[in-house]
């Protein structure tokens, strides 16, 4: 196998793929959680870090924009917290092999961050039932965005403390012409940015680009995340890599791929592809 995820497939073929699995852990324990504020968010995942450490499996943030977005267009799931509108949600996976030492240890977590003031309610699931709607609120925003109308998606990776101004600085540019929603894997500094309109338009494209990627390089971040540049960034890279880092991407692809017929288009830009510029 001489391809890397990083590469999306642009500079190899898998020919043979062997993979050890694991033995699935016994016990799975899910919480959603509400924060006040975006601060208790990235307190509360440090607090998660050092009190759940070897068990904790998901920290996962959304803001309320997206909760409701969920309840709207998601056919068949309550809001686990329905009683005050909070500002942020967060679902916490344990995963582990000690059914009642992993869920005791949750429910202590829950408690002490309750009474610490960085969580202002929240639920453990009773159940598988509960559990899969806990995750189907939350992996289930992309599919009600797309229920909007047009999407502009960003996968961002952002350091923590600065992850969730994006999301603020993007609502004042657009103002009442599109609805942002800011949720991700804050565990891994991931950011899923959509910002949704009834219909795709060019002026709101320019409120959001080049800001979304200027913004995301001035501070440090990266402008592909979880998922990959594809087709669409190509031409981006440079936001998150420096003209030399794609100039040596380029050269390896040329030497493997001379004729990109590899998945082609995707990943570097077809300038530092071109004969001009390589040789
Ligand atoms: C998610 C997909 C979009 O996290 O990566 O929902
Ligand atoms: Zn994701």
């Amino acid at each position: 196998m001489i391809d890397g995820s990083g590469s999306e497939g642009s500079l190899g073929i898998v020919t043979k793929v062997s993979i050890l699995t694991p033995a699935k852990l016994p016990s799975t324990n899910v919480a959603f959680l509400s924060c006040n504020d975006y601060m208790s968010c990235q307190k509360l995942l440090l607090a998660a870090r050092r009190s759940l450490g070897e068990i904790l499996s998901a920290f996962e943030f959304m803001d309320r924009q997206c909760i409701d977005l969920a309840m709207t267009h998601l056919e068949g799931v309550h809001n686990p917290l329905p009683v005050s509108p909070y500002k942020f949600y967060v679902l916490i996976e344990t995963t582990g092999s000690d059914e009642s030492y992993d869920k005791a240890k949750l429910e202590a977590f829950l408690l002490r961050s309750m009474e610490d003031g960085l969580v202002a309610d929240g639920v453990i699931a009773q159940d598988i039932s509960q559990a899969s709607n806990f995750w189907r609120i939350r992996e289930g925003i992309s599919e009600a965005s797309v229920k909007v109308g047009a999407v502009y998606k960003y996968d961002l990776s952002i350091p923590v403390e600065k992850l969730y101004d994006i999301v603020e600085e993007m609502r004042s540019r657009v103002g009442d012409t599109a609805e942002v929603l800011g949720y991700g894997h804050l565990g891994d500094g991931n950011l899923h940015l959509n910002i949704l309109s009834s219909k795709y338009s060019d002026n709101i494209l320019a409120q959001i680009e080049p800001f979304v990627y200027e913004w995301t390089a001035g501070h440090r971040g990266s402008i592909s995340a979880e998922h990959g540049l594809g087709l669409m960034k190509a031409e981006k890279i440079h936001y998150s890599k420096s003209p030399e880092a794609v100039q040596l991407m380029a050269s390896i692809k040329k030497l493997m791929d001379p004729n990109s017929i590899l998945n082609p288009y995707k990943v570097l830009p077809q300038s530092a592809l071109s004969p001009e510029q390589g040789s």
